[in-house]
């Protein structure tokens, strides 16, 4: 593999490098390992050598042949990326930097961070802070920046010490991260899991209460029943967050962000209009990267997670393809890391 590293794209001599590509043939679709050539990525203001990159649900989705996530195959997954610039044309990022993308087009309809190269424009790209480890920033990943951005908009309404919290979700991604943070921020958190065996695991990353999917829409009154979560994190959707709107305290929030159970819900006007509560969407996919700096930022320092090591696994290309499949069951434990050579 040879590259020249020049800040003008134009003069890279051809090199191939090894991805995880996705062809689609008579609407059935393949998933493989193979070689691709530097000149098949799109025209990009930064090359990027990808060091790591981690599992969101987004690519299981894209992985598996989803046009709702990506439109056109073949094609390569990774909505997340930490890497190092092997050639810039801006003046921002220089050869050698090691930078961070997240979210826009990555891993949707442009190649992403499964494999070893991606080149994208300079607008998706922010500088790894100082103090946050590469391997740490692609356990964060785009679960992180969701959770991140979630706890900082339950902040702007409330102080986070000794709130009643609530995640569901709470063994995957988004949910064990925003577990963490809520729990460093001194929240009292509830975790909803549908894991029984994972109550161990949500307990040592910072869950003071465990409850299974189940039992908790069994206890659950409608349209409003006593009021239990100060905030809540939703990653599901469907009949839990439902139940979630009925359950919230006077001036409770929900942040929502995701629909593994459902896109729908049923609710009324009541917990709104009674009890205040209310329902704040979020999407770190197009969020300005000033945002999305200012997360990382916050998680490098003020919000900077210990133990991370326990909240996540390493895998290879190869292992990554049986990840995907745990992660469509809702088998997934923590967050997967593609490391790459
Ligand atoms: N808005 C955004 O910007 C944004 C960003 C990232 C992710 N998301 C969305 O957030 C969701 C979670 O993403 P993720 O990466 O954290 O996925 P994940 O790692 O697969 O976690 C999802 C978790 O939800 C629970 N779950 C699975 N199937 C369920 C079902 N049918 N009913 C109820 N709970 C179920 C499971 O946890 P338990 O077994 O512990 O319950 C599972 O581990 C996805 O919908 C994703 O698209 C949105």
């Amino acid at each position: 593999m040879k590259v020249i590293k020049n800040k003008n794209m134009n003069k890279l001599e051809d090199f191939f490098f090894n991805s995880i590509i996705i062809e689609e043939k008579n609407g059935k679709f393949s998933q493989n390992i193979k070689k691709k050539k530097n000149s098949e990525l799109p025209a990009g203001d930064l090359l990027i050598k990808v060091q790591y990159s981690s599992l969101n649900y987004k690519d299981a989705l894209s992985f598996s042949g989803n046009k709702g996530v990506t439109k056109y195959y073949p094609h390569t997954p990774g909505i997340d990326a930490m890497g190092i610039i092997e050639s810039s044309r801006t003046e921002k990022f220089k050869p050698g930097d090691k930078v961070l993308v997240t979210g826009f087009d990555l891993g949707m309809n442009t190649p992403g961070g499964f494999g070893e190269y991606i080149s994208v424009s300079k607008d998706w790209a922010t500088f790894l802070p100082d103090d946050l480890r590469p391997r740490d920033s692609m356990v964060l990943g785009t679960a992180g920046i969701t959770a991140g951005l979630c706890i900082n908009s339950l902040q702007d309404k409330h102080t986070i010490k000794d709130q009643k919290a609530i995640v569901t979700g709470a063994t995957g991604g988004v949910g064990c991260i925003a577990i963490k943070l809520l729990a460093k921020l001194g929240a009292n958190v509830t975790a909803i899991t549908g894991k029984e065996d994972s109550k161990e695991f949500l307990y040592s990353i910072g869950s003071n209460e465990v409850i299974l999917r189940n039992e908790f829409l069994e206890s659950v009154r409608k349209p409003m029943g006593k009021g239990r979560w100060d905030i809540a994190v939703d990653v599901v959707g469907g009949e839990i967050l439902s139940g979630l709107i009925a359950s919230m305290s006077y001036g409770g929030t929900i942040t929502c962000c995701g629909l593994v159970a459902s896109p729908e819900f049923d609710t009324t006007v009541f917990p709104f209009i009674l009890r205040g509560i209310s329902l704040i969407g979020i999407d770190s996919g197009e969020a300005p990267i000033h945002e999305k700096t200012k997360i990382w930022e916050k998680f490098a320092v003020e919000w900077k997670l210990d133990n991370l090591d326990s909240l996540h696994r390493v895998v290879d290309m190869e292992d990554m393809m049986n990840e995907i499949k745990k992660i469509l069951n809702g088998k997934q434990v923590g967050r997967i890391v593609l490391k790459h050579n």
